[in-house]
């Protein structure tokens, strides 16, 4: 009898021992949460390119969104253009003791360093819409489908051919430094390259583009000779010189076709082709930014392919998520970066013309109808 009693003693001190240590691993509840959060650290460190374009702070107000509604916890850090701010951002990240890294690099081979840093460090990377290049320390892509957003843009010029031959066709191009710059002028060219080869389109800005005409495919030093004519490096001032000049050296009549990379390029090249006279402008862009998808309402701008970025963000954070919980990440493609496949989610894009602009944008809820004029 004494020896069940000492037994059962025993028990009960084992389970309290027990529900005490329970006690001590879960999070503490309502007001203690925040604390817990705080004793962690960051968890997940978000770095995107420059806040002087709309496209990233609306990643930015999607992201703080998306991570308002789960357990976890993050800061975004902007490099305003400069690969020697985004080191020091990865760097006191790090610091702060992130367990996931989720980078747009601002020029994808000088941000090698920086996530190798990270990597070092047991963090996990994921590249966000552009991909970091020439390094091993890149676990995932989460990415539109960059390849197909060029196709969109030089599909959307093709549809607008009316069987005549000689049509003007302007070509520019995003930043040298950015891969995606590359997919998406491989994009294009898969579209326009048919209609290049048999005279229907005359390329009149890049006597590179000209030279290598009969290519159906070109390689990456092609490709990089053509970009290096038409860049606008991702910036409307030298999207706005670039059109000038070329206006100047080959001045556009009738029907003019623009292939420009993105809204703030577009408007900016837009702008400079509104002022000839007596020509019609057919131009693409891409990211549905709010300034563009006014220009498409009123007319100016043609199409804009709406990347939606609130599908981006999920998938960024679901990848972060599953990282941290210990999950396995499903992909469903993968991109070479120069040194390694980095196992990728892509994420699909929409064409967005006057056709299709109150329901792709509006009726989506993807912006609210206040944000224009000129739209029931
Ligand atoms: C992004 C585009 C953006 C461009 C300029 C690209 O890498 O995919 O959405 O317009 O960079 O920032």
């Amino acid at each position: 009898m004494k020896k069940l009693l000492s037994l059962l003693l025993v028990m009960a001190l084992l389970v309290t021992a027990f529900a005490a240590c329970a006690k001590a691993d879960e999070p503490a509840a309502t007001g203690d949460k925040e604390v817990v959060k705080e004793n962690k650290g960051t968890d997940i460190g978000i770095v995107l390119p420059t806040k002087e374009e709309p496209r990233w702070v609306q990643d930015e107000a999607r992201f703080n969104e998306a991570i308002d509604a789960t357990d976890y916890s993050v800061e975004v850090l902007f490099s305003q253009g400069d690969s020697a701010k985004e080191k020091q951002n990865v760097d006191t990240l790090i610091a702060k003791g992130i367990k996931v890294l989720i980078i747009t690099p601002q020029d994808g081979a000088a941000a090698a360093a920086a996530v190798k840093s990270a990597k070092a460090e047991g963090i996990t990377i994921i590249s966000y819409d552009r991909l970091v290049t020439d390094t091993d320390a890149v676990d995932y892509y989460v990415t539109f489908n960059s390849v197909s957003v060029g196709e969109a843009q030089g599909q959307y010029l093709v549809d607008q051919l009316d069987g005549a031959t000689g049509q003007n066709l302007y070509l520019y191009a995003g930043a040298a430094t950015d891969n995606n710059a590359f997919l998406f002028f491989e994009g294009a060219w898969n579209k326009l390259q048919p209609l290049i080869a048999d005279g229907t389109f005359v390329v009149m800005n890049s006597s590179k583009a000209v030279e290598y005409m009969d290519k159906a495919v070109l390689t990456r030093v092609e490709m990089g000779d053509i970009i290096e004519q038409i860049t606008t490096d991702w910036t409307p001032g030298v999207a706005k010189s670039k059109a000038e000049s070329h206006i100047t050296a080959a001045p556009p009549t009738g029907k003019t076709f623009v292939l420009a990379p993105n809204d703030g390029t577009a408007r900016a090249i837009y702008d400079q082709f509104a002022k000839e006279d007596g020509i019609e402008i057919l131009i693409t862009g891409q990211d549905a930014e709010i300034q563009s998808i006014q220009y498409v309402i009123d007319g100016k701008q043609s199409m804009t392919v709406l990347k939606d970025v609130r599908d981006l963000v999920k998938g960024a954070i679901g990848t972060a998520i599953d990282v941290l919980e210990g999950k396995t990440v499903e992909t469903n493609g993968e991109y070479d970066n120069g040194v390694i496949k980095v196992p990728a989610k892509d994420t699909k894009v929409i064409t967005v013309t006057q056709d299709n602009v109150k329901a792709a944008i509006i009726d989506s809820g993807y912006y609210e109808a206040s944000e224009f004029t000129g739209v029931e």
